[in-house]
């Protein structure tokens, strides 16, 4: 299909890298469109292991050309660290491309990240520290400075003059270093200088593929829980991690596929409520045998059953088409699963997500699955996954009301089972 949207249907880290990865083996152009560089999206194919932050995970192919769209906020310093691993790791990097709208992460972004964080006093939102709630709260006052004003040092200094004063004072506040005009220009302009080749207007790159019919991907950052509208304020991210087309260049009916990713279980970083959380040995051994520890920050991971609410919701709001469930060979050995398929509020069931206060006090009501003792990793159709995992699958499908169109029994690309939507899920279908 041409057009393929591959978002996160939980609270992030469900995969989005490695299906993207998978699926961009015959894409024509790949867009990142939104977050920055507190994504780990981490990619294990022929060329090694990758944990790549602002980098479209489709960059492994070279006939993809790779957009950093205009949704996103780039620190340029970090781009072109993770350019010089890549180019190290001989992956060619002539198809990427950075929106010259897109928002530059300025150094004092990630200062006020990590101070405004230490500022909440025990109500942490445990971001990533990579300035991106400053940056796109900039975006949004209008006083953010873009990756094309890089490249206009008169225009970025008087765009700068109008800001750098308010920040300084705000650096004062907090009892840090000011700023001069003159150093920030100068790293401003050698970083414009080292991606100078790359900056461009992207559209005509967008709207071209499209119209050609050519195969377009667009890559999601987190996860609905996160989206700064829909996940669970204020322990959000600062962008929609919801199915986003503005953000990549393009009209949302141009969209023919929407891919929800979703973890076999539930994982977050970060505070706020995340109702099927194990604080006992089954969350422990989750951890372990999962390696989940972020890709970006290497805090672990907070583990949890999956949660059917959560990916409901998810399912909703970004349409999907159909559902890619990653790390089900991580459940092998299990004697019980467990689907949280409701909640319970105030002594009545619900089966939506509630706004955040309440969202604290729910209780997930949870259904019970037998595990499966066999090994999944080798497992290539349908018919070779353990009875017991074919039925847990089913039922995640079905909670969803999404066809199953992908199982992934490992972090590499070809540990992937691509099924064919049958008339079975389509049947069973909620909504
Ligand atoms: P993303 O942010 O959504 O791209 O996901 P992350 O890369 O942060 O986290 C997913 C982790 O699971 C990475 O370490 C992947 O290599 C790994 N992974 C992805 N799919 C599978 C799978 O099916 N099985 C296993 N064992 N690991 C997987
Ligand atoms: P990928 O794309 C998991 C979480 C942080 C924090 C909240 C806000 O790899 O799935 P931020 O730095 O965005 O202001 O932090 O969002 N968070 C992620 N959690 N995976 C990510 O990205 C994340 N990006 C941000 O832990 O709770
Ligand atoms: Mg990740």
């Amino acid at each position: 299909m041409p057009v393929t949207a591959v978002v996160g249907a939980q609270w992030g880290d469900e995969g989005k890298g490695r299906m993207v990865d998978w699926l961009a083996q015959d894409a024509d152009l790949v867009i990142r469109f939104q977050g920055g560089d507190n994504a780990g999206h981490t990619v294990v194919n022929q060329h090694g292991k990758f944990a790549l932050h602002i980098v479209p995970s489709g960059i492994f192919n070279p006939a993809t050309n790779c957009v950093i769209g205009a949704g996103t906020v780039v620190s340029p310093g970090g781009l072109l660290e993770e350019i010089r691993s890549l180019a190290a790791a001989q992956i060619p990097l002539s198809n990427l491309w950075v929106e010259k709208r897109a928002h530059v992460v300025l150094p004092y972004h990630r200062t006020l990240d990590g101070l405004q964080e230490k500022g909440r006093g025990g109500k942490e939102i445990g971001t990533t520290k990579r300035g991106i709630g400053p940056c796109y709260a900039d975006k949004s006052a209008r006083a953010g400075v873009r990756m094309g004003d890089l490249l206009r040092p008169t225009y970025l200094r008087e765009r700068l003059s109008q800001t750098l004063e308010q920040k300084n004072r705000l650096l004062a506040y907090y009892g840090e270093a000011e700023l001069t005009m003159d150093g920030l220009l100068a790293e401003c302009v050698a970083w414009g200088e080292a991606l100078k080749e790359r900056i461009v207007d992207t559209l005509p790159i967008v709207r071209r593929a499209v119209h050609e019919g050519k195969n377009v991907l667009l890559e999601g950052q987190l996860g609905v829980m996160r989206d700064l509208d829909w996940g669970t304020y204020p322990y959000v991210t600062s962008s929609n991690p919801l199915v986003g087309a503005a953000g990549a260049g393009l009209p949302p009916t141009a969209i023919d596929r929407v891919i929800g990713v979703v973890k076999a279980y539930s994982t977050a970083v970060g505070a706020g409520p995340f109702p099927t959380e194990l604080h006992d040995d089954v969350g422990a051994f989750l951890r372990k045998a999962g390696a989940e520890y972020g890709a970006t920050t290497g805090r672990p991971r907070r583990c949890g059953w999956y949660d059917a609410v959560a990916v409901g919701h998810a399912a909703w709001l970004n349409g999907f088409s159909s559902l890619a469930v990653t790390k089900l060979d991580e459940l092998d050995g299990m004697d019980e699963l467990k689907i949280c398929t409701g909640y319970k509020l105030d002594g009545k069931t619900i089966d939506y997500v509630p706004d955040t206060p309440e969202m604290e006090e729910v209780e997930p009501i949870l259904e019970s699955w037998p595990g499966w003792k066999a090994s999944t990793l080798e497992a290539r159709r349908w018919d070779d996954l353990p009875k017991p995992a074919r039925a847990y699958l089913h039922r995640i499908a079905e909670l969803a009301g999404v066809p199953l169109e992908f199982v992934s029994v490992g972090a590499e690309r070809e540990q992937l089972l691509e099924l064919h939507l049958s008339p079975w899920f389509r049947g069973r279908l909620r909504r």
